[in-house]
């Protein structure tokens, strides 16, 4: 989909003196006392802000944090942690201006942020009037919220029906470029990975990868439920039993295609969900009734890493095991190095994803680390997030 550009536009020498709104995801998880504990968001969201900057506009910066109630502002709303954090990126102070949307004092080379925008009412349900006086604020929006870019809301897509110029930032044009080039013209072999506790929650993303992917690698409850599926054995594991008839779909419209769904050959099992208990490697014909799969075997483990080696274009979500344990991590480390030492084109996306990423230290080996959870998954199963239609719609009026 054709979208205007932010750096197009300061290209174009656009941007100077125009009041210049932009769109962030600054929705960053904190701790009780509300200091940071993950600024990846904040930091990805900065070259946006320093382009706006840099080409002399006069630069209003919001987000939501959290998911407020709306017209009832609290402290722990409050973007100021967010504010002290990004001006200590950037080396500058951030003035946090709250009751902005009835009007915002702001010069060429300032930089201001605009409180919580999800406590304003009418936001989550994307008020019309609402998105009209923040438009009215602004020369230019720039959604720059891949996170939220699944999200139909007054300030991710009201505001790109009214303003008088929209487009996309820096971080969500290279969040649309990095998905297209794996979804849309992946460099084939395609292999995805798809993990998680429940077939349920990412039945649309499987149905939807099962058209497109060479390789479907399951995994979690998710493989659990596979591995049902295919005749064995797992004890009492998590499954979706109901979901029989659904992943037996899955692996056939995919065996239709020549592709396939691996299914693991060995597993390591334990009698209790927990960090101590004894893990057991074992064929995956062996599962016993009170066994607990609590991650892919050694042999599975290479047999996906070879194949994830030979790739073309990896797709990553989720974990493969419950690699927060110990015992039970191998899996997810081993495909972790091998997407790492892969000479394919790898994104990855997902909180428990990036939690593996940073736990292996492969941030520098993956491809594409993705901003968005909910969005990621979204763009997975197929979907025009609403932040892509309106801004394709606006680059065509
Ligand atoms: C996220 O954390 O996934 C985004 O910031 C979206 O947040 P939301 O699910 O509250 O809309």
């Amino acid at each position: 989909m054709q979208v205007i550009r932010f750096s197009d536009l300061v290209a174009q020498g656009q941007v100077a003196c125009k009041r210049v709104f932009i769109r962030a995801d600054l929705n960053v998880p904190q701790d009780d006392a509300g200091h940071i504990t993950e600024d990846t968001r904040i930091r990805a969201s900065i070259p946006c802000i320093e382009m706006a900057l840099n080409a002399g506009a006069a630069v209003m910066v919001t987000s939501h944090l959290g998911r407020p109630t709306e017209g009832e502002f609290k402290p722990e709303d409050s973007l100021a942690p967010v504010a002290k954090r990004m001006g200590e990126l950037m080396g500058r102070e951030i003035p946090v201006l709250a009751n902005w949307t009835e009007g915002v004092t702001v010069a060429p080379g300032q930089l201001v942020m605009l409180e919580n925008c999800r406590v304003n009412k009418g936001e989550k349900k994307n008020n019309e009037e609402l998105a009209k006086k923040m438009a009215a604020l602004c020369d230019i929006f720039v959604h720059d919220a891949f996170g939220t870019a699944h999200r139909a809301e007054a300030s991710t897509y009201g505001i790109a029906q009214f303003a008088p110029v929209a487009c996309a930032g820096p971080l969500l044009a290279a969040e649309m470029d990095a998905i297209s080039k794996a979804l849309l013209a992946p460099k084939r072999p395609l292999v995805a990975i798809v993990a998680g506790s429940k077939v349920s929650t990412k039945l649309t993303i499987l149905k939807s990868l099962a058209d497109n992917v060479d390789q479907l690698i399951v995994g979690g409850g998710i493989a659990n439920t596979f591995m049902l599926a295919a005749g064995l054995k797992i004890g009492k594991s998590l499954a979706e039993p109901d979901l029989l008839a659904e992943a037996t779909a899955v692996i056939e419209a995919m065996k239709a295609r020549g592709a396939a769904v691996p299914i693991p050959t060995d597993v390591v099992t334990a009698k209790t969900f927990a960090a101590d208990a004894p893990a057991t490697i074992k064929a995956a014909t062996d599962v016993a009734d009170d066994d607990l799969i609590l991650d892919i075997g050694p042999q599975t483990a290479q047999a996906l890493a070879e194949q994830l080696k030979k790739a073309g274009t990896i797709v990553w979500n989720g974990p493969v095991g419950v690699f927060e344990f110990p015992a039970f991590e191998n899996g997810t480390k081993v495909i972790a190095h091998a997407i790492a030492e892969s000479s394919a084109f790898s994104i990855a996306g997902g909180g428990d994803t990036l939690a593996a990423i940073a736990k292996y230290g492969i941030e520098k080996q993956v491809g594409y680390i993705s901003t968005g959870g909910g969005a990621f998954l979204e763009v997975l199963e197929g979907k025009t997030l609403p932040a892509f239609e309106i801004l394709g719609k606006r680059a065509a009026d």
